[in-house]
């Protein structure tokens, strides 16, 4: 037998009893008379303690147990001389009788503690490794957490779980799709799922009135801390429901969620309008743990001789509390950090407004104080606040403010880890106007359902047509987002043709789900949320990849496998692939 209990379990209780146990050693101590060894397994550590007055050579084989070696230990628990509130096994220790080496180790390239002294890069490339540090081992547990209450909630409800393929076709919306090459079918490829959409919309074709997936979907897209090219999508739809069945049911999964794997109760989750969240964050995903709401100073900016802005589209400012003692420096270095090419700004104008009433402002050329009172005013700004303005074109001028107020959010402490502000946002734009390819693109998918009222828009005023669509929100991330389909062919067909798609090629390409719904499709709709940030956010980091047993990194490599990698001369020629160098 290798183990009687796991090296988290043995309490002052079990004192007196004989166990075994098996795991990696984590450390050991020598300290002459005794040896101390702490042994490791999933669920945690136990002391192991080696006399040598009673045992000496036992205790000569305890000094040369390396880190990570695997053991197999017998002997009994005792009470610990000194005991260690701090583990949850530390008020006893093994009295070892009998040690069993099972498996050497080579020394680790790091420290396997929950304070690796390896890097990131290294760390990676020995995941294996570093899954067997705490921090991954409770994210890892999470994610089981969040999975199995995900599939507890959705059975509850008569969701079926059912699987879709990873074989398809590749279509030509969305991000880039990964494909593979068919051995059978010459010059033919699959693609990998980006999501599996329309195949979900084919099962509520097919009657499974409620479905959902826990599942892998691909996208050949450029990588950050919450993307990555294979990622695991919580992917649901239900047939004869309107929008606000589907808000509720899902807003019921997500605070279920947090009441199982975190005991927080979420209040109902507030919606907001996707043209609100854009007029006062400048995001569709807005943070709304603190306000920090934008601006709009036009009126008061304008006309008093600052070029800057007399001759920009927009105006727009937030007030950061309590931040009028900000030194030169400092605003210095927002400005410089507004400037990086990531953002773009041209510059920042800021204006202190001081306790005793006064302004202090990088434009006070062209202000008066007079001038910055009613400014002050309109922003909302008291004594004590920084006011920080950009101009520009209004999209632009948004999308940098909407950077600077995160930034200053996390400066003030607003953004805390352990507060969950969700929200939906609703409503968005069916389409958006691409200047690249010179035409509309679906802002969420092709297969979402133009508002009813607006459909006589779709031929006269694409732009101006909202769609039955939204996305979830947690402090910031978009962590989920769905809509009501298109259950009618002739509308699919006027989508299609909006997009570009001549009849030919639709049907070349989506003849599948055109077919289904002339054969009765319900209404239907649903949502995906994205796996991998919900266990994120409910672990309290920015980075997915933590909660990913083995992930890409940014350059989409698996390190540790060398993946992506050649293929050899025999496999391109089965695939009937030729590789030229030009
Ligand atoms: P969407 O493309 O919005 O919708 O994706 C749903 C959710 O998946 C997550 N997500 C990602 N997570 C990690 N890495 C990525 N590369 C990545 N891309 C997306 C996000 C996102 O909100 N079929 C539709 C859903 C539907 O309409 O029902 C879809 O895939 O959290």
């Amino acid at each position: 037998m290798h183990r009687t209990h796991t090296c988290g379990e043995l309490r002052s209780q079990h004192i007196g009893e004989t166990v075994t146990l098996s795991g990696w050693v984590q450390k050991s101590r020598d300290l002459g008379g005794m040896t101390f060894v702490d042994l490791r397994d999933r669920y945690g550590i136990t002391q192991l303690a080696f006399n040598m007055d009673s045992n000496a050579i036992l205790c000569e084989s305890a000094r040369k147990l390396g880190r990570e070696f695997v053991i197999k230990v017998t002997g009994k628990v005792i009470e610990r001389a000194s005991k260690n509130a701090k583990m949850a096994t530390g008020d006893v220790e093994i009295e070892v009788t009998h040690l069993d080496l099972l498996n050497a180790s080579k020394t680790p390239p790091f420290t396997i503690e929950d304070e690796s002294d390896g890097g990131d890069d290294l760390r990676m490339q020995w995941r294996f490794l570093d899954l067997r540090r705490n921090p991954l081992r409770h994210n890892l547990i999470l994610r089981h957490k969040l999975g199995i209450e995900a599939r507890k909630y959705l059975d509850s409800l008569n969701f079926l779980e059912i699987e879709t393929p990873y074989l398809i076709k590749s279509t030509p919306e969305g991000a880039r799709d990964f494909v593979v090459p068919s051995r059978m079918n010459e010059g033919q490829f699959y693609a990998l799922p980006q999501s599996p959409q329309t195949f979900k919309q084919l099962l509520m074709v097919s009657g499974y009135d409620r479905y959902y997936q826990i599942v892998r979907c691909f996208r050949d897209e450029d990588l950050r801390a919450d993307r990555q090219p294979e990622f695991t999508q919580i992917d649901c739809e239900m047939a004869f429901v309107e929008q606000e069945d589907i808000l509720n049911t899902f807003e019921g999964l997500v605070r279920h969620l947090f009441l199982q794997v975190k005991n927080i109760e979420i209040a109902s989750v507030p919606r907001m309008l996707y043209a609100d969240a854009m007029y006062h964050y400048g995001s569709d995903k807005p943070d709304i743990r603190f306000d920090m709401k934008f601006q709009y100073l036009d009126a008061e900016m304008k006309g008093k001789g600052f070029n800057v802005f007399d001759s920009a589209e927009s105006v727009i400012g937030i007030v950061a509390p309590g931040c009028s003692n900000y030194t030169r420096k400092q605003v210095d270095e927002l400005t410089e950090w507004m400037k990086r090419p990531q953002i773009g700004a041209k510059g920042l104008v800021y204006c202190m407004c001081n306790e005793d009433g006064s302004f202090k402002s990088s434009v006070d050329k062209f202000y008066s104080q007079d001038d910055w009172k009613v400014i002050a005013n309109k922003a909302g700004a008291k004594g004590g606040d920084l006011i920080l303005i950009l101009s520009g074109g209004l999209h632009t001028t948004r999308k940098q403010l909407n950077e600077l107020r995160l930034l200053m959010g996390g400066r003030l402490g607003l953004r805390n880890p352990e507060v969950f502000a969700p929200l939906w946002v609703m409503d968005f734009p069916l389409l958006e106007w691409s200047e690249e390819t010179s035409r509309w693109h679906a802002m969420h998918h092709p297969f979402t359902s133009p508002k009813p009222d607006q459909l006589s828009l779709l031929e006269t005023d694409p732009g101006a047509v909202n769609a039955n669509a939204y996305d979830f929100v947690i402090n910031g991330v978009e962590v989920g987002g769905g809509s009501i389909r298109i259950h009618d062919r002739a509308v699919q067909s006027r989508m299609f043709k909006l997009l570009g798609f001549s009849e030919e090629e639709a049907k070349a390409q989506f003849g599948f789900l055109l077919n289904a719904f002339e054969y009765g499709a319900p209404p239907h709709g649903g949502i995906a949320f994205g796996f991998d940030r919900l266990c994120s956010l409910f672990g309290g980091s920015d980075s997915i990849r933590d909660f990913i047993a083995f992930p890409k990194n940014n350059s989409g490599r698996d390190v540790m496998i060398d993946a992506p990698s050649a293929i050899s001369e025999e496999q391109l020629r089965e695939l009937m692939i030729q590789v030229t160098n030009d």
